[in-house]
């Protein structure tokens, strides 16, 4: 179990200091972060990563948020204690509706913060994606302002019910119609690994309850706005109009991490040999084959 420890002293990671210092933590609530682990891999192939799945709790997509504050917060601080000085909520939900609180609320006041920890999420670098706009921007500037793109946004249902991405995306671009839909089922059941069937049934009445808010018009855009959609972006792609783009979000993620690395390099330390940790809060030996469908030559999960 993860401890649950808070603004104390980090314990010494398993690891030595030396072998581990500069290790990468992504973050999420299952196997679907495996996606944007396995982006920023071929996107730093120096840099160490450990990847913790909180197995003992997903799906994060239909908890009460204080819950996933309070799950996030402990993961974030395990990772933490493993010696990642950046974490990346590889997760959606976890991100809509923890990144903020645990960034302005929680980090600040640990000794984390002192010793130049950081979280991040990858709502804000799809966002841009999507926008076009730097998350710095945070008012509608020509030409933003005039853009008046359909984005359709696909999450789970707590994603959907924070409607950061709305929020977010109109801030910058207020003509933008965004028209969010909750995937309720999806993620469960791609974790699961489901027939194709459930599964493009599942895909379908997302896309079609878009379509519903849309009056038929296709979107110019659709977010995949869960770590776990990308494994079904092929029956996405067969459903959704063909005029609509589909961001790859563990792409865009990684795009946005290498900008942030090159004016925080302090955060990353390039390695011949690099390491990579999977850790899970479950059971690893039936993570370990479960992590096959996401990742074919995934090596073995350990206990968190
Ligand atoms: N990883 C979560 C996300 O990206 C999906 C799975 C869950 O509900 O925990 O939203």
């Amino acid at each position: 179990m993860l401890p649950s420890s808070s603004a104390g002293e980090p314990a010494q990671g398993q690891y030595g200091r030396a072998a581990t210092i500069g290790m990468i933590g992504i973050f999420d609530s299952g196997l679907g972060g495996l996606t944007v682990l396995r982006a920023l891999m071929a996107r730093f192939p120096k840099q160490s990563f450990i990847y913790l799945g909180d197995h003992a709790h997903v799906p994060y997509g239909d908890r009460p948020s204080e819950h996933i504050v309070q799950l996030t917060r402990a993961c974030s601080e395990h990772l933490f204690e493993r010696d990642c000085r950046l974490v990346l909520l590889g997760c959606n939900t976890a991100t809509a509706v923890a990144a903020r609180t645990l960034q302005r609320n929680w980090l600040p006041q640990t000794i984390w913060k002192t010793r130049g920890h950081n979280i991040l999420g990858i709502v804000a670098p799809t966002v841009e994606a999507a926008t076009q706009t730097p998350w710095a921007v945070t008012t509608p500037k020509y030409p933003q302002s005039y853009i008046s793109d359909r984005i359709a946004v696909f999450g789970t249902t707590r994603t959907i019910a924070s409607n950061v991405y709305a929020d977010e995306i109109k801030k910058r671009c207020p003509k933008v119609r965004v028209f969010q839909q909750a995937c309720s089922k999806l993620a469960g059941a791609i974790e699961q690994q489901a027939p194709r069937a459930e599964l493009e049934a599942l895909v379908v009445e997302g896309i079609n309850g878009v379509l519903e808010q849309t009056g038929g018009a296709p979107p110019h855009r659709a977010i995949l706005g869960c770590t776990h959609f990308p494994l079904v972006e092929e029956l996405f792609r067969q459903h959704l109009p063909p005029t609509t783009v589909i961001l790859s979000q563990p792409e865009v993620v990684a795009d946005s991490l290498e900008d942030y690395l090159s004016r925080r390099p302090h955060f990353t330390f390039p390695s011949e040999t690099p390491e990579l940790l999977l850790l899970t809060t479950g059971e690893p030996q039936e993570i370990s084959v479960r992590a096959r469908v996401f990742w074919p030559d995934c090596p073995s999960f350990a206990q968190a």
